[in-house]
């Protein structure tokens, strides 16, 4: 090795400390303590506990028992074709859906039902209409209502919070 290399190796030993240093110094400077508080919450990132002030969190039902009957008038799309709701209500392919919350199958007067329909003893309720609703040949086998069903539970849920308002003369209740 030469002088030259010497001197070169020199600097770059001399600059990487040089570069430590500031960086040991910088960190001092700028050293990242979490906030006591979050300015903003990251997905996915805990909040440490504030000494056990935190309210609790609500329980599970209550974000699923939300139900949103306007969301449930888009649903309602799906059935227009076939079944009609409100006072001015008549059956069409199917049968008015009003009243339904406690009402019997195959109890609408003037409406022909299958005889699966009106001999399978369902009352219509919150759980019998989710049933029923996500799978209708299923929970009802040999019926004429051709429907697919709904598979998402918090479109049949809106959907169920929209009908159950019509009381039996189509008001909303
Ligand atoms: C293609 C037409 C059609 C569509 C679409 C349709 N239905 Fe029906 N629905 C019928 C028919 C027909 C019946 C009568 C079934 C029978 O008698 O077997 C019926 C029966 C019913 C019943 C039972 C009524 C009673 O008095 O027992 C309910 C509840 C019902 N439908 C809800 C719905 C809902 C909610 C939707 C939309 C998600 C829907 N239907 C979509 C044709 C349809």
């Amino acid at each position: 090795m030469d002088d030259r290399t010497n001197t070169i190796a020199g600097w770059v030993l001399a600059g990487g400390i040089v570069a430590l240093g500031l960086t040991i110094v910088t960190g001092e400077y700028f050293h990242a303590e979490r906030p006591e508080k979050m300015g903003y919450t990251i997905e996915g990132v805990e909040e440490e506990a504030s000494g056990g002030t935190a309210a609790p969190e609500k329980p599970i039902e209550f974000y699923l028992a939300a139900a949103d009957p306007a969301k449930g008038a888009d649903v309602f799309k799906k059935c227009a074709a076939c079944h009609d709701v409100g006072e001015t209500a008549k059956n069409k392919v199917g049968p008015v859906l009003n009243g339904l919350g406690g009402r019997k199958t195959g109890t609408v007067a003037g409406y022909n039902y299958s005889d699966a329909n009106k001999n399978s003893g369902i009352v219509w309720g919150e759980e019998s209409f989710l049933d029923y609703i996500k799978d209708p040949k299923a929970k009802i086998p040999g019926t004429k209502m051709v429907f697919p069903g709904i598979k998402n539970e918090g479109e049949a849920k809106n959907l169920w919070a929209f009908l159950s308002q019509f009381g039996t003369d189509g008001k909303k209740k």
